[in-house]
């Protein structure tokens, strides 16, 4: 698992293990006990995944700041394309299967939620470098990759980066987050996306799959699904218009996933917001992920 100190890596890692499979995992910058280091765009690095000799490589990794990417289109495109397709050559010549993770953000955010045959329109460069991503492991991998779109991430992590961290970090202070009252997507539970990821490729599947929760929200309505669940005043979590917010990369506004395709293979693989949430305080209490709210 390469990028296994990062949200998905890390339900990855633990999946994996619980599920009988002989597992080894990197990060990059983020030291955790049991990973290797491992920077993709080392020149070494293909070397690293020849001499694993790994069944399957999965890449959860990349440059995933979309303001950070715009600003940044080289390093973009370096981090979020090719670096994962030098990745994954050295896993085919070795005789792996390759499994990367991409993005609604490969759509212009007319008209979603998403299905994959649905024609692309990325909007900024984190998009952009993602479906060029996806079209070159298609092409050159066929049917040895498998993409997992996805969006809108969340749930426990020992880095506590995602949404539902940031929500928690405002409220419990008391303070108001502004978040986008116009951009809509499916959030999606972390261990969820993991899980339904390893049995996909355990059933051998290749190609894109959408993997997203099942509910289709504004921002408001999921910062406010995070704080009811955890016992906040909603009501801090303020709709702002996404012109008014400044944010450095143009976003897809109607954006989203629909995972029709995932629910015909794997019934149920995708909790809802609430049911996610509760599993998120039943993992920190359990001590698998970082606490954010002192329970
Ligand atoms: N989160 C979402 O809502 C979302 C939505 C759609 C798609 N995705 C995609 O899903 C994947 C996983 O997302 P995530 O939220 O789990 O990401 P994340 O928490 O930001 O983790 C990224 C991982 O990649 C590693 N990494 C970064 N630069 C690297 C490099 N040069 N070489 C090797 N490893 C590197 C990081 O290591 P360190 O932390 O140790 O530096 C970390 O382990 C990404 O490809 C992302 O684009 C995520």
């Amino acid at each position: 698992v390469i990028g296994a100190s990062g949200q998905i890596g890390g339900w990855l890692m633990r999946h994996l293990a619980e599920r009988g499979h002989d597992v080894v995992g990197t990060y990059a910058t983020v030291a955790q006990p049991g990973l290797e280091r491992l920077n993709a765009g080392d020149p070494e690095a293909a070397n690293w995944v020849r001499q694993r000799g790994a069944d399957v490589v999965f890449y959860p990794a990349g440059f995933t700041w979309v303001d950070g990417c715009e600003r940044d289109p080289a390093k973009a495109r370096a981090a979020n394309c090719l670096e994962p397709l030098t990745l994954a050559r050295a896993t085919l010549a070795s005789g792996g299967r390759f499994v990367t993770f991409s993005t609604d953000y490969v759509f212009d955010g007319a008209r979603g939620p998403y299905g994959e045959g649905d024609a692309v329109g990325p909007l900024n460069e984190y998009g952009r470098a993602k479906l060029e991503a996806e079209r070159l492991l298609t092409e050159e991998l066929g049917d040895r990759v498998l993409i997992v779109r996805t969006c809108w991430v969340y749930g426990p992590e020992w880095q506590g980066k995602n949404f539902a961290y940031q929500v928690v970090r405002a409220l419990r202070e008391g303070k108001i987050l502004r978040v986008p009252s116009d951009q809509w997507a499916n959030p999606s539970y972390g261990p969820d996306v993991a899980e339904a990821t390893i049995r996909l490729v355990e059933r051998g599947e290749s190609g894109l799959v959408h993997v997203a929760g099942p509910e289709h929200v504004d921002r408001v309505g999921f910062g406010r699904g995070v704080a009811r669940a955890l016992g906040f005043d909603e009501s801090l979590v303020v709709g702002v218009p996404t012109a008014e917010l400044g944010q450095g990369a143009p976003r897809p506004l109607r954006g989203g996933l629909r995972s029709e395709k995932l629910e015909g293979l794997l019934p149920g693989m995708m909790r809802g917001l609430a049911a996610g949430m509760a599993d998120f305080v039943e993992q920190v209490r359990r001590g698998r992920a970082r606490d954010p709210i002192g329970c």
